[in-house]
């Protein structure tokens, strides 16, 4: 069979070198893909958020299931487009995506069925919201944008200046566009994070290995949020205990809740967690897989992903069993010089043609391909993946990889940290 898979990143690009493992795919297409995906199959000059073009690529050239990787097309409603169009797409649709396009949706859902969730306090007006910073000890608080903005729309204040800051970025200088329309102040939490992608057919929520990411740009947790510069799986302290914990606390009465909601829920549901001292509880959700937490995530996949795909769409998830391997797995995220910032492109890189590695791979995601060489076109370019017996020879096979004698390019930067809290 022929998909496609829509999206350009390193996640996208860790979905189609699983999905190409499976012996019923032909052949794989990316919209747009990058200059990783290119190796793997065919990019299609298609922007994500193009949904008709999409739709109409899919129509002409034989492409039997279509993969949804980014938020975007979700918040756009992809999927409803194509069931009404009668094609198979993996996602959930516009309405069921809410849980990660609104955080306000997502925090009166969670308060409604009462799943564990910092308490909030929405704003769609300027000035009352500088009434509540007036009268509130702000360092207690985190500020969000309640619409999407690719991870970096949650602010930390320390003082009410810093609060006053944020707000003005979010709601009136509109930083984030639309997605600050309207902010939150939420209960600021403490604890370790997890992220716990599971696969959902809208009855069945079957969790994936879980994952920690890495959302600062810097070591030790230091610099400003950016989408993600690392992560490994799976988690420690993700005991059998907790995640029982957190399938009949979260998991299962979100998916209940959507049901009940008349909002069926199928597709991936990712629940970012903080661990606090009075249990585990819902930062966010996102409604897609996470990246670069598909990177290892997938690589400890043994279970076929084509079947569970299949399985989320046609509800038959609950005869599914799912297996990953005994091993763990680190990604490491070589990012352009300025990012989260604006940042250099154009960048030649340099290592990328040697020899395959076992238990390495090199996932792309703002790459691109240019008179032959493989260049940078993103802020975030690289997803050095390894897996080991331990996170130590994980961690040694990812990190041997990077520098000038294996993959570079100039002004790249990466954190050197990741998965050292664990060591
Ligand atoms: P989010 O995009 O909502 O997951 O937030 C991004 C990051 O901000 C999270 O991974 C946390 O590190 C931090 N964060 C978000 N919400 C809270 C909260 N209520 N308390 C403490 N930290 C938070
Ligand atoms: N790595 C966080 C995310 O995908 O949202």
């Amino acid at each position: 069979m022929n998909i496609l898979i829509i999206g350009g990143g390193g996640r996208e690009h860790a979905l189609g070198w699983k999905l190409k493992q499976s012996s019923r795919v032909t052949k794989l297409f990316f919209a747009p893909g990058n200059g990783g995906t290119a190796q793997l199959g065919e990019n299609v000059n298609i922007n994500a958020t193009n949904i008709h073009a999409i739709l109409s690529y899919v129509q002409k050239n034989n492409i039997q299931l279509t993969v949804v990787g980014p938020e975007d097309p979700l918040s756009l409603g992809i999927v409803d487009l194509f069931e009404k169009n009668k094609l198979t797409i993996f996602g959930p649709s516009r309405l069921a995506a809410q849980l990660e396009t609104s955080k306000v949706w997502a925090t009166d859902f969670m308060e409604k069925y009462k799943i564990p969730h910092p308490i909030s306090h929405t704003f769609t007006d300027f000035k009352k919201a500088i009434v509540f910073i007036k009268s509130h000890d702000v360092s207690k608080f985190v500020v969000k944008a309640s619409g999407l903005a690719l991870g970096k729309g949650v602010i930390l204040p320390q003082n009410k200046k810093e609060a006053q800051d944020a707000l003005e970025r979010i709601m009136l200088k509109r930083e984030f566009g639309d997605a600050g329309k309207e902010v939150l102040f939420q209960e600021r939490l403490t604890g370790p994070e997890v992220s716990l992608m599971t696969i959902t057919d809208g009855k069945t929520i079957i969790p994936l290995v879980s994952a920690q990411d890495h959302k600062r740009i810097f070591d030790n947790d230091k610099g400003p949020n950016t989408g993600g510069m690392g992560a490994y799986a799976p988690v420690p302290f993700m005991t059998k205990k907790l995640l029982g914990h957190i399938q009949k606390t979260i998991l299962q009465p979100t998916i209940d809740g959507m049901k009940k909601e008349k909002i069926p829920y199928k597709g991936v549901l990712y629940a970012g967690l903080m661990i606090t001292s009075d249990g585990p509880k819902v930062l966010e959700y996102n409604a897609r897989f996470g990246d670069p937490e598909t990177q290892p995530v997938l690589a400890l996949l043994k279970s076929e992903l084509l079947s569970l795909l299949f399985a989320s769409i046609q509800g038959t998830l609950k005869s599914k069993r799912i297996i990953f391997y005994k091993r763990s797995s680190v990604c490491i995220v070589l990012a352009s010089q300025g990012y989260p910032g604006s940042y250099l492109k154009g960048v030649p890189i340099q290592g990328l043609l040697q020899k395959p590695k076992k238990d390495l791979t090199i996932f792309h995601s703002g790459t691109t391909k240019k008179d032959g060489n493989i260049i940078t076109s993103g802020g975030r370019v690289l997803a050095v993946t390894a897996s080991g017996k331990d996170m130590n020879k994980a961690l040694q096979k990812a990190y041997s990889a990077i520098g000038k004698k294996g993959i570079y390019f100039k002004g790249m930067q990466y954190r050197k940290d990741i998965g050292k809290k664990l060591l």
